[in-house]
């Protein structure tokens, strides 16, 4: 299979891509920024460089590439769309429609992307179900609502094969943007580091996704042939930060893990979500506990550190 991954260089990107290319699909990267030395020489797999918020340049690529299938994972994060939401509709509404267009126009068979439990507002009985009101209360949320609601349209009206896995926070070596890398991603490196690690608001509570499990479902998705729903909530260990750091110390003794007292910080959405149709339809189970995601994590960022 053909497969065109947008958002290639990005951290979920960065993980998906040897995945997919170690199953055996014909990858095709493609993102905004320049080529990335660990995708052509490392895993010797074209790279096309794109735009995606131009229609003539998601035209150009999905014509001429002709994938069998998208994974979209470009987009702007929570806060990069709350300090431009006109941008943050540009880059992840309207390139997911341009891929969409494209898409059926050149007989791409199947679309997949990520979206976000975001799309919820809060308020909701928790764990959230996946067919709960959709009530976004972030620039972000709305805009995947947005997509969520496009891929229906195109399924429906187009017969377009698509799906979304609702990610929440997804934590492993490698991230760099997003709200909630704040509470996991960002300690873990200090950690690897050696830094000490301040956490302001340890009573923040999220579900916990380690990067493999993430990757996992999106190929489930990407592979399966039918399921009932456009979009999934997929689920990991739900841990307030004070929790997970906890278990940090354990694994990692020489940690120097300071946790404040302060009443966390108005968060815009909920803080676990019932993942029961993705287990049932797509066969999705989370295969790394917050202990094993948090050690390989820590234990990944070390070995680049001392290869560097
Ligand atoms: N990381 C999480 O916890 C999380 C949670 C829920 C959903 N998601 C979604 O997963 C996807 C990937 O997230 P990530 O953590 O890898 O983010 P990331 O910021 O690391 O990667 C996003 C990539 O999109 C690319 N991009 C941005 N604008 C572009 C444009 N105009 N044209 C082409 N490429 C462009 C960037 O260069 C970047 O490489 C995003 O859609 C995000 O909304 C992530």
């Amino acid at each position: 299979m053909k497969t065109l991954v947008t958002g290639a260089t990005g951290f979920i990107g960065s993980h998906l891509i040897p995945a997919l290319v170690d199953r055996g699909h014909q990858v095709v990267a493609t993102d905004a920024v320049a080529e990335p030395r660990w995708i052509t020489s490392k895993l010797n797999i074209p790279y096309e460089r794109a735009d995606l918020g131009s229609d003539a340049e998601a035209k150009e690529l999905v014509l001429r590439v002709r994938p069998d299938g998208i994974v979209h994972l470009a987009g702007l994060l929570a806060e990069a769309c709350e300090a431009n939401p006109q941008l943050g509709f540009r880059i992840n509404v309207m390139a997911t429609l341009a891929l969409l267009r494209w898409c059926v126009a050149q007989g791409t068979r199947r679309f997949v992307m990520a979206s976000s439990p975001s799309v919820f507002g809060r308020g909701l009985p928790e764990p959230v179900a996946n067919d709960a009101v959709k009530l976004p209360e972030t620039v972000y949320g709305q805009t995947k609502l947005a997509c969520e609601n496009l891929l229906d349209w195109y399924r429906r009206v187009h017969g377009l094969s698509v799906g979304a896995v609702r990610f929440p926070w997804v934590y492993g070596p490698g991230r760099t943007t997003g709200l909630t890398a704040l509470h996991s991603s960002f300690l873990l490196d200090a950690i690897a580091r050696g830094e000490e690690v301040v956490v302001e608001d340890a009573d923040q509570a999220g579900d916990w996704l380690y990067v493999h499990d993430a990757v996992r479902s999106l190929i489930l998705m990407l592979e399966k042939g039918t399921h009932s729903r456009v979009a999934y909530n997929i689920m990991g260990e739900v841990h307030s930060v004070r929790e997970a750091m906890n278990i940090a110390q354990e694994l990692f003794p020489k940690a120097r893990i300071k946790m404040r007292h302060s009443a966390p910080a108005p968060y815009p959405y909920a803080s676990s979500f019932d993942d029961t149709q993705a287990r049932d339809e797509l066969g999705w189970r989370p295969e790394y506990s917050i202990r094993r995601g948090m050690k390989e994590h820590v234990e990944t960022v070390r070995r680049s550190l001392a290869v560097a």
